[in-house]
């Protein structure tokens, strides 16, 4: 079957992507819990995310977290790394220098 096989193919390929390792480290070094305060705003934030994460207005992204404080943005979202939806890791790893 040859949709099968390009399945399997397109399933390793992502796979490998995923494990790819990136020149950022993400703050991951203990398992998120998705629905602590540090991440809840990240996981319920996602229409809001999805509306500007293309966008080039880092601080739009940042607004969908807190409005008022930008720091506390930033943190949020790479306290929740690991949980967060994987476009919105992408971002932090390009656009945050999450702490180790
Ligand atoms: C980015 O968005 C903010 C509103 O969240 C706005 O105040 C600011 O002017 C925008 N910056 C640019 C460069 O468009």
């Amino acid at each position: 079957m040859r949709s099968t096989t390009i399945l399997v193919a397109l399933t390793a390929y992502i796979s490998a992507a995923a494990a790819a390792p990136s020149n950022v480290v993400p703050r991951a070094d203990a398992p998120c819990d998705a629905w602590s305060d540090e991440c809840r705003e990240v996981i319920t934030g996602n229409a809001c995310f999805a509306a500007y994460i293309t966008g080039t207005n880092k601080s739009q992204v940042l607004d969908c977290v807190d409005v008022e404080d930008h720091a506390v943005s930033e943190r949020k979202i790479c306290n929740c790394y690991g949980c967060a939806e994987t476009t919105v890791q992408q971002w932090a790893i390009d656009n945050l220098q999450c702490a180790p």
